[in-house]
């Protein structure tokens, strides 16, 4: 990769303002948690495993930054940081293994404490990097030479600490010489199939073709796809997936064409204390996002919106997930 989606350096956060891509590669640096709560609220930093990171260093940093540890502080920076976005399950993954460290080393020293925060907030990093690594090579098995991909959103180097959980697939294959084609959706309202996946894979060197969110069924119904890959925001215990509004839709018209559906993601997002998807709390966006998206107002004043960020795709319209572990069989095989 050409670029850092997320780095600390100087016990400060440095991430990409991902709001600015395609037409700009801006990185934001900041150690105040205001700011870095507002990047993640913002969608500047954004994707399930890339949220959990951020947020692991936001707590670091900002213990790091306090006159006095103690237990209350660190209640009040991790409550404030799991109330940026609800849906992701990684958010609160990694801030509640934060808080797990912290309550392991809480009587040392507060360099002691500080040091051993900043290198669970690596750790988490690291680990995610190597996971993407992992899903990538699991995932490549289920590809051949020659087969075209649909992907929705974007669950790319942008999205993770890594290579990406879906793209990881992508760019593996490549790796491995494979001769593959990408479609990438748009993924309205928010475009981050447009902005990010089709000029991360560009950036990258994968024959990737944008379409419009309403043109999959098409290309389907045509035989021009092989395999639909996405990422995740939370997977139940049954195996219902959390991911961007639109994903269901994808997943449907991929089971009624006989198209095998992917869901590519690490452990962390995994959520075993719920069963069923319609447990899972999906963020509502602002109305702004779909009548005046990106400064063009496209719907008349006053018009009622709804904008689910997510949307749940029940287990049986998946056939394989593809973790770090390996692959695991879904209900549709
Ligand atoms: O609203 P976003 O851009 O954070 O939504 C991102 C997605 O839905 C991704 O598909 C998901 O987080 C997986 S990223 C590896």
């Amino acid at each position: 990769m050409n670029f850092k989606t997320l780095e600390l350096s100087d016990n400060k956060l440095i991430w990409i303002d991902q709001t600015r891509l395609p037409m700009e590669l801006v990185y934001k640096t900041s150690d105040n948690l205001d700011e870095m709560i507002n990047a993640i609220k913002q969608l500047e930093v954004r994707g399930a495993p890339a949220i959990g990171i951020a947020a692991a260093y936001a707590l670091a940093i900002t213990v790091s930054k306090s006159k006095k540890i103690k237990d209350s502080l660190i209640k009040k920076i991790a409550d404030e940081l799991k109330a940026s976005r609800p849906t992701a399950v990684n958010l609160f993954w990694a801030v509640d293994r934060m808080i797990e460290k912290y309550n392991n080393v809480k009587s040392a020293s507060e360099n002691e404490i500080v040091d051993t925060l900043f290198a669970e907030a690596i750790a988490i990093h690291d680990e995610d990097a190597k996971m993407c690594q992992a899903i990538g090579l699991h995932g490549s098995e289920l590809i051949n030479d020659g087969d075209t991909i649909l992907t929705h959103c974007n669950a790319g180097a942008l999205a993770t600490g890594g290579i990406g959980t879906a793209l990881a697939v992508i760019y593996t294959c490549k790796e491995q010489g494979k001769n593959i084609k990408v479609y990438a959706d748009e993924t309205r309202p928010l475009l981050q199939g447009a902005r990010l996946t089709a000029w991360e894979l560009q950036q990258n060197g994968i024959d990737v073709t944008l379409i419009t969110d309403n043109t999959a069924g098409m290309l389907m119904r045509q035989g021009k796809i092989n395999h639909v890959i996405v990422g995740a925001d939370r997977v139940t215990n049954r195996g219902d997936v959390a991911n961007k509004i639109g994903t269901y839709s994808v997943a449907v018209l991929a089971k009624e064409n006989n198209i095998p559906f992917y869901v590519a993601l690490p452990e962390s997002t995994y959520d075993r204390t719920l069963e069923s998807g319609d447990e899972i709390i999906i963020e509502e966006r602002s109305p702004l996002e779909v009548t005046k998206g990106f400064g063009n107002q496209t719907a008349p004043n006053d018009i009622k919106v709804y904008s689910p960020a997510f949307d749940i795709t029940p287990a049986e319209y998946i056939s394989y997930y593809i973790t770090d572990k390996g692959l695991t069989k879904g209900t549709r095989v």
